[in-house]
């Protein structure tokens, strides 16, 4: 199999390290050899030195969408403008693709998906969920007989790496995404992963291919990490839970489905809460199988590659899959509408006779109850936090009842508010 390989960053050097280093192993599983014959990179010279010169290496993709000699194109260049133009062009082309790239399948997947249906070609995106976890191939493949219930994921490394190194007190937010920076994990723009944007893709797809539900990434609920600190972590960590940025998917009781990211709170004992540093795991509740869990590492240069690589080597067995009709099956929940367990709610509030009543008779007219709260005694004359577990409600009830507190002339600065879920 002749591969041409369309971006030579991180995971693009993986795969070819990956290709080297396991070469007759990969071989025999493939039937044949699976060979780079071509790779584009931006920097081309850069790339040279750093992967060797052996390799046919050109600047522009459309040569390598276009080669007579390349059999399947594997786009790792990131992105959502040339990556759809590199992926369409080696569609029309009749060349089956492989890539890694969420942003583009979840953002504008119909399209691409559609293409590949139409022309009878392979899309594969192993790569492009969770790095190393099989997590596409266990839906389509070894769950394919079950309907899945729901599918919680810690989906984005960086940003469980953050969290769990806050949790640890290893530094501040800013030293912490530093360091996920320099260990690789994160996106080349970082504000997809700590703004939870990279693990909605993610979700995004994995809701289509295990629900049916809509490629519509605006309906996806998505809150990022950036207003977690660390009082937040220690709170919860006071009342027994820990913060994970969790990506669900999950059936309502109407046949919609909720899709969102957000940072909850888990019970500390949660097989998700000990997820730890930069790991990635995804849980799928489905009516035959039960629980099933993988786990493993999300991001990476040689993880990802894995992933790639056991995409084309399906291909060269003649494994590969070309999406079929994918007419959605259900919608996805509005967001006001989607269900938490219970909520955390942190406020600073003047210390002083009559706050407490103020919020509480907010959340009564609302029909929000209160589960627990807590206030660590202040001397009066400084704001104190007031933390509050709230019951069950609707996202559209509890956030407009965070509104109305923060405008109470007592409340100082931004009341957060963050779901807990149990999944008991
Ligand atoms: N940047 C992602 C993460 C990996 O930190 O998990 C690729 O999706």
């Amino acid at each position: 199999l002749r591969i041409g390989l369309v971006g030579a960053g991180n995971v693009g050097g993986g795969v070819i390290e990956l290709l080297r280093m396991n070469r007759d192993l990969i071989a025999s599983r493939a039937g044949a050899p699976i060979e780079i014959v071509a790779a584009a990179a931006r920097d081309v010279e850069r790339a040279k030195s750093r992967h060797g010169d052996d390799l046919r290496w050109t600047t522009d993709w459309r040569e390598i969408a276009a080669a007579e000699d390349v059999d399947v194109v594997v786009e790792l260049m990131g992105g959502t403008g040339e990556a759809r133009e590199c992926l369409l062009a080696a569609i029309g082309a009749g060349k089956p693709v492989v890539t890694a790239n969420k942003a583009l399948l979840a953002e504008r997947g119909d399209e691409i998906f559609a293409r590949a249906s139409e022309a009878g070609t392979c899309l594969m995106y192993e790569a492009a969920i969770a790095g190393a976890i099989p997590v596409v191939k266990a839906l389509s493949e070894s769950l394919a007989a079950n309907r899945i219930a729901s599918i919680v994921g810690i989906l984005n490394g960086t940003c469980n790496y953050i969290l769990t190194s806050m949790e640890k007190g290893e530094g501040s937010f800013e030293e912490c995404l530093a360091k996920a920076q320099r260990l690789g994990f994160a996106e080349a723009d970082p504000t997809l992963d700590v703004g939870g944007i990279d693990a909605a893709h993610k979700i995004c797809l994995l809701g289509r291919l295990a629900m049916g539900t809509p490629l519509d990434f605006g309906k996806v609920i998505v809150r990022g990490i950036r207003e977690i600190d660390s009082e937040d972590i220690s709170f919860a960590g006071e009342m027994g839970y820990r913060v994970r940025l969790l990506a669900i998917a999950k059936r309502d009781e109407n046949s919609g489905v909720e899709l969102m990211v957000y940072p909850t709170l888990l019970p500390q004992g949660h097989i998700m809460a000990k997820v730890d540093g930069s790991m990635n795991a995804v849980q799928i509740a489905s009516d035959a199988a039960g629980e099933t869990i993988c786990y493993g590492a999300g991001a990476g240069g040689l993880p990802t590659a894995s992933a790639v690589v056991s995409d084309l080597i399906d291909i060269a067995c003649g494994r590969g899959n070309v999406p079929g009709d994918a007419a959605p099956l259900c919608k996805i929940v509005p967001a006001p509408e989607v269900r938490a367990h219970s909520f955390y709610m942190r406020m600073s509030v003047a210390d002083e006779p009559g706050v407490l009543s103020r919020v509480s008779g907010i959340l009564a007219e609302e029909g929000i109850s209160i589960g627990s709260v807590v206030q660590r005694e202040g001397d009066g004359e400084e704001p104190v936090d007031l933390v509050m577990i709230l019951h069950r409600n609707r996202f559209g009830c509890v956030l407009s009842s965070v509104e109305r507190i923060g405008e109470l002339g007592q409340v100082a600065g931004k009341v957060k508010v963050f779901p807990v879920e149990t999944f008991a």
